[in-house]
């Protein structure tokens, strides 16, 4: 079957209008939705009412889910494949996931298991803002000079989850908690997207402390200017999110970023599976 299909930008995404997640879907239509996502990097269908059992069934036929065994305070209570980005409160507290996702990454960097793909399901929604958005770390690299390109070959980032500001806010007890959980990971600067055979920046804002072999002074600038131009408007998507819209992003081609563009308050949910891609990496 042709999919029906319409482009978000001229580098990446696409709309797929006649997919119903919550009815039988033929092998044959997956391969198309696998080829179209590897791609386009972003796949997008709107009006989907699925349950997490469906939500997590569609993910599966893509590969291998997390079970968010690392993230446990943002799992989903019944589903462990289901990683739950919320603001709504719990029992009077705040949610644990209520600032997930507010700096530009790619999910699971800072892992041996990085994430091929996640799939995002919009359940609640702010009256304005809440919006995500997406880079495509394979056009910025290719709008690289060939002298860059040749310097940045060969360069291995280090990824350390505890690096982000917020992270930085919680108590010493907590913090060592995390660090056995969460060991600084390498994951190689450039990657060869495994289906498309095109080369990308596995870049991100924070997470990246230095590169193997140099001193953060030294690779700090590199960072800097590498992400900066990653998230320049030429390469980016802004998604404003519909009750029902379900996203599938490639995290080998796009970076992403949770904007906390809302009112104080309002409630955000959304519902994450993680397709974990091939083992990459090694501890720093
Ligand atoms: C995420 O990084 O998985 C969350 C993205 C979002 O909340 O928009």
């Amino acid at each position: 079957m042709a999919l029906k299909t319409k482009r978000l930008t001229n580098t990446f995404g696409v709309e797929i209008a006649d997919i119903d997640l919550s009815k039988p879907i033929s092998d044959a239509t997956i391969a198309e939705i696998w080829k179209t996502w590897n791609e386009r990097g972003l796949v997008l269908m709107r009006n989907q009412s699925i349950t997490p059992e469906q939500h997590i069934a569609f993910s599966r036929r893509f590969g291998e889910l997390d079970k968010h065994e690392a993230l446990e305070p943002f799992r989903h209570p019944q589903f462990d494949e289901i990683f739950m980005v919320s603001t709504i409160p719990v029992n009077g507290k705040p949610s644990a996931s209520e600032n997930v996702g507010r700096h530009w990454h790619s999910d699971l960097s800072y892992t041996l298991h990085p994430a091929m793909g996640s799939l995002f399901h919009c359940q609640v929604v702010p009256e304005v803002g809440g919006d995500t958005l997406f880079a495509s770390t394979t056009a910025a690299y290719d709008s690289l000079s060939d002298k860059m390109k040749e310097l940045i070959d060969g360069l291995w980032a280090v990824h350390d989850y505890l690096s982000t500001p917020t992270q930085k806010l919680k108590s010493p007890e907590v913090l060592a908690r995390l660090r056995e959980l969460h060991r600084p990971v390498a994951q190689p600067l450039v990657l060869t997207h495994p289906v498309t055979g095109r080369k990308a920046l596995y870049i991100a804002e924070t997470l990246i402390t230095h590169f193997v072999g140099m001193t953060a002074e030294e690779s700090q600038p590199f960072v800097r200017f590498l992400f900066n131009h990653t998230v320049d408007p030429l390469y980016t998507y802004r998604h404003k999110w519909t009750k029902g819209d379900f996203i599938m992003w490639d995290n080998r081609s796009l970076i992403h970023i949770a904007l906390s563009d809302f009112e104080k308050g309002a409630h955000r949910l959304f519902f994450r599976t993680t397709v974990l891609g091939e083992q990459r990496g090694h501890h720093a």
